[in-house]
């Protein structure tokens, strides 16, 4: 894979989960020679300061305090993954299933989405060059980025990927895959704080018929035309 590192500026990649978008932001991310953000990977850490502090996911002011007191490090290197809670490697722990299913009451208490959203914006601010991802990125916390990206695909297929990726082959599982993954989109699309939705200036890249190989040129060439524009305007 050949790096550019000619890009200087901020893509974001926003969408629901089972798209491919983490593999897809860090392809784009080591295409060009840039960082990586995973800010979902920051909602999980949170999530397990939540729960290791055992306060109710209910309790907004108890998860708010939890989250403030744990030293919660995640890394920008698109080619290692760190992501750390009181200095405890939680990069496994995060994907498991006691964190993904409290990590949506956790991401919509609004002091906490402050407490990361701050710390998000101060990692990007130490990177020439960031591909962010996340679900309001282009909305809310980079609303100036360079170019935004909103990743979609069908419900169907992002169930079928999400099973690949567990080594899942019974039909009720995989169903049992699909309607976590709409319950979590719905209540990510309905919660009154920073509910997932396209920029209105993002490209909207629907991935069900499209190779993760095809969908990584697309942006990186959406990419380098946006910064061309840049320096010719
Ligand atoms: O991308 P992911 O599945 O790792 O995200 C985990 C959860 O965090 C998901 O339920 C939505 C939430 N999230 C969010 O609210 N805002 C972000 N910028 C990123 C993730």
């Amino acid at each position: 894979m050949t790096e550019e590192s000619s890009f200087r500026g901020q893509i974001t990649l926003d969408g629901p989960s089972g798209t491919g978008k983490s593999s897809v932001a860090r392809d784009v991310a080591r295409k060009l020679g840039a960082a990586y953000l995973d800010t979902g990977a920051m909602y999980r850490a949170a999530t397990v300061a939540a729960l290791d502090a055992g306060v109710s996911l209910e309790d907004k002011v108890a998860v708010t305090r939890a989250v403030s007191e744990a030293t919660i490090r995640v890394g920008t290197n698109a080619r290692r993954e760190l992501v750390t809670v009181d200095g405890v490697d939680v990069r496994e722990r995060i994907r498991g299933a006691e964190v993904t299913r409290a990590v949506s009451p956790v991401s919509a208490v609004p002091a906490v989405r402050r407490l990361l959203v701050a710390r998000q914006r101060e990692l990007v601010a130490e990177a020439d060059a960031v591909v962010v991802e996340g679900r309001d990125i282009g909305t809310v916390v980079l609303p100036e980025a360079t170019l935004k990206i909103y990743l979609t695909a069908a419900p169907e297929v992002r169930a079928q990927r999400r099973a690949g990726q567990l080594g899942v082959t019974a039909p009720e599982k995989i169903a049992a895959l699909a309607a976590d993954l709409r319950r979590r989109d719905e209540h990510d699309s309905r919660r009154a704080d920073s509910p997932l939705r396209p920029a209105d200036d993002a490209v909207v890249v629907d991935s069900t018929d499209l190779t993760r190989a095809a969908v990584v040129d697309r942006i990186v060439d959406l990419a380098r035309s946006a910064v061309g524009a840049g320096e010719r305007s």
